[in-house]
């Protein structure tokens, strides 16, 4: 068995497996529910401040402890600092993340896949609101159509990783990415026609911030740790296949305002459907899966937009869920010298397991409460209010107080003079991230 690293093998390779890490669900599925459920404009305010201050920033620590160590997300925070370093203990925590939110990543993962199929076999159309809103609730009480995805799901994202890094990821990545692209900007011209795109439009950017409660502020900074795939090692391991040398901060401002212009994009998108049908912005998780069938049953050229859409999403939940199995799978197979194929194979298996209990939760296990939480709202709970935020406030105190002033230098190739960029991203990671992100976790941790 070879333990020499694969690499990305150019530097787009690399933004494009980066961009399908961070634009996934949490862009397409819970940004528009989670801002439809906080009132849109004050939300996406809060969201944007979020991302700029406190992802990039974090980001960019992430890259460079990756491709600084040129190992998994546990190994690389030695290799930067020490053998044993107690920081190493966040790569672990990390690989918790990845295994739960994978688990019930895949369930949704099943849903989308389920309205792929029902949209390809035409299943919307000439149906009335009530029926076309009432589908996933029927997916939601059949245990074993839920399951059967959700094994789908996990059986494609296997097949990805098993291919390695440069024959799976990259590879899928350079086809997934720009059909996304392509996909949602003709979702997004169409959504113009739409009567409610204006009111859509104000919707997300007139901020009304007396919608805005302390608990929204606290999703929000939680949310771009998510969309950003932050806190838990997917970065530190893509950033570990990237050759030394390479400008990070640029990197990380280009997937930052990509993953955020698919946010956006697919929230006016959503919210155009929704004003246009006189429905509830403040519908929640089923949002999505709720309000497009309704909009592409009544559209002309519904049924190709409903295919494309599905499929996109599916696409960019397959790019993001790569990403969550090759942090598991990298650290297995460097640290453990075990062999990708069995390990990719044991490991996928392992957090299909999990997210059979988060498939349940709708049904089966409905009653079956932790925390008042069903498996489902508990494992996204624990790791976006908790787990997530806690890792990040962690690579953050580390990169700016331990790696310091020369990992910075290193990270923004700006040479040894001192600038104000520099002197923002010190502090940035050294106190602004991590008190804002502190004030997430306590809150976070009272929820429970
Ligand atoms: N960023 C992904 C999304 O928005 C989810 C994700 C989280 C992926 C953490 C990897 C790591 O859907």
């Amino acid at each position: 068995m070879s333990t020499a690293r694969s690499h990305w093998s150019t530097r787009f390779a690399f933004i494009l497996a980066a961009v399908g890490s961070a634009v996934g669900l949490g862009n397409l599925w819970k940004f528009p529910y989670m801002a439809g459920a906080n009132g849109g404009g004050a939300f996406v305010l809060i969201y944007l401040l979020c991302i700029a201050a406190v992802g990039v920033p974090i980001f960019i620590a992430e890259l460079y402890i990756g491709q600084k160590g040129q190992k998994n997300a546990v190994a690389s925070f030695e290799a930067t600092h020490e053998k044993n370093t107690p920081w190493r203990c966040i790569g672990f925590m990390g690989l918790a993340s990845a295994f739960i939110i994978l688990s019930f990543y895949s369930v949704v993962g099943g849903w989308i896949l389920d309205f792929s199929f029902k949209s390809i076999f035409n299943q919307f159309a000439g149906k009335s609101d009530e029926e076309d809103k009432g589908f996933l609730g029927a997916l939601f009480e059949s245990p074993w159509t839920q399951v059967g995805w959700h094994f789908v799901f996990m059986t494609g994202t296997v097949g990805i990783v098993l291919g390695g890094v440069r024959n799976g990821i990259e590879k899928w990545n350079k086809i997934l990415m720009p059909t996304l692209f392509a996909l949602l900007g003709v979702l997004f011209i169409y959504s113009f026609t739409l009567s409610g795109f204006s009111q859509s439009i104000s919707f997300l950017f007139s901020p009304d911030t007396s919608k805005l409660t302390a608990a929204g502020v606290l999703e929000a900074v939680g949310h771009s740790f998510f969309t950003l795939s932050l806190g838990m090692g997917a970065i530190i391991t893509y950033g570990s296949y990237l050759k030394k040398k390479e400008g990070l901060a640029k990197i990380a401002i280009t997937v930052a305002f990509l993953d955020t212009l698919v946010a956006l994009i697919a929230g006016v998108v959503i919210f155009s459907v929704v004003f246009t049908h006189g429905m509830e912005p403040g519908g929640g998780p089923t949002l999505l899966f709720q309000t497009l069938p309704v909009l592409f049953s009544k559209m002309t050229g519904g049924y190709i937009l409903a295919v494309a859409f599905f499929l996109l999403v599916a696409f960019a939940a397959f790019s993001s869920s790569v990403s969550l199995l090759e942090v598991a799978v990298a650290y297995w197979v460097e640290t453990k010298k075990k062999d990708r194929v069995r390990t990719t194979l044991l490991i996928g298996i392992v957090i299909f397991g999990i997210g059979v209990l988060s498939a349940l939760s709708t049904n089966v296990l409905s009653d079956v409460k932790i925390f008042k939480f069903t498996f489902f709202d508990l494992f996204d709970k624990l790791t976006s209010s908790i787990f997530l935020p806690l890792g990040g406030v962690l690579i953050s105190l580390f990169y700016g107080w331990v790696l310091g002033p020369k990992a910075i230098e290193e990270s923004l190739s700006l040479g040894k003079k001192p600038s104000l960029m520099k002197i923002g991203l010190l502090w940035t990671t050294r106190v602004l991230a991590p008190v804002a992100v502190m004030i997430v976790l306590v809150k976070g941790v009272m929820d429970f």
